[in-house]
């Protein structure tokens, strides 16, 4: 089987067992699941019965394709997501963006929890993706290295556009009419699983890193070669540690605490965003 009749037995999945058809898809990142409970109208896919689909191996990951209406739009709300430091690859990590596209899907919508490198960032805060560096995809771990398939995107993707601008400009609106902290930065992309020493810190700083985390990039290349607009937004779950003497330890349980308050403002801003969608 090659790679499209993958992706079109998975959408074909999810097809039989949900009656609305999406048009949005969301991902949901480390703790930020709760926030497909808020769809109406809902069906429940569990990532298991759907051929080819990852597993998320992390807790804090539901694991669940929810599709199901969020203000009068039908959303595909990814539960969490499959990492690269997992072991899996990134024609792996980034299958559920293909089948989103196979799906119908136009939008994409990413969410991930993330370190707070920029010094005026606190946890709680989000910030939107309005670029990223990708270590990985920089350095041999690309999602879209190998033979390309011309059906799915060009060979050459240009990604000076990769966030969308109408959708950022909206968030940033909506934002404001909630007060919500809402910062615009620069992802850093690292493959993980452990967290960045002070030094990576300092230097991620200084290369313009606003936000770490370990994921999101990978899929926003994916979703741009497929020609879908992206949005993407991190919650600040920690604020990223800058020098060696301390006592202080990032870890997996503050991130999924400070996942609580960010959910209800991300709940927000998505919501926002649909309601009014720029064309
Ligand atoms: N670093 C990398 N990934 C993360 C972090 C972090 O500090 N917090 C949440 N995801």
């Amino acid at each position: 089987m090659n790679q499209r009749e993958a992706f079109r037995r998975a959408a074909d999945t999810v097809r039989e067992r949900a009656n609305l058809q999406p048009t949005i898809g969301l991902v949901l990142g480390s703790g930020l699941g709760g926030l497909a409970d808020k769809l109406l109208n809902r069906t429940v896919v569990p990532y298991a019965d759907i051929p080819g689909w990852p597993l998320s191996t992390v807790h804090g990951h539901q694991g669940n394709l929810v599709i199901g209406e969020l203000e009068g739009r039908v959303v595909a709300a990814q539960q969490g997501r499959a990492h690269f430091y997992e072991g899996y690859s990134l024609a792996q990590v980034t299958f559920p963006i293909r089948v989103m596209k196979e799906l119908g899907i136009g939008t994409v919508m990413l969410t991930n929890a993330a370190g707070g490198v920029n010094p005026a960032y606190q946890v709680g805060d989000l910030m939107l993706l309005e670029d990223h560096i990708s270590i990985p995809g920089m350095v041999g771990a690309n999602p879209l290295m190998g033979p390309n398939d011309d059906e799915l995107g060009e060979r050459f993707v240009g990604v000076a556009q990769a966030y969308d601008r109408r959708l950022r400009r909206r968030a940033l609106e909506v934002a404001r009419q909630h007060d919500i902290p809402l910062h615009s930065g620069v992802y850093f992309g690292l493959s993980g699983p452990s967290f960045e020493t002070p030094a990576e810190i300092r230097m991620i700083r200084t290369l313009g890193g606003d936000t770490v985390g370990m994921s999101t990039v990978h899929e926003a290349l994916v979703a741009r070669h497929g020609g879908m607009r992206v949005m993407a937004c991190s919650g600040v779950t920690n604020v990223a540690i800058d020098a060696v003497d301390t006592d202080l330890e990032t870890n997996h349980l503050e991130v999924l605490e400070a996942a609580e308050i960010i959910v209800p403002r991300l709940t927000n801003i998505l919501k926002g965003v649909l309601r009014n969608f720029p064309t």
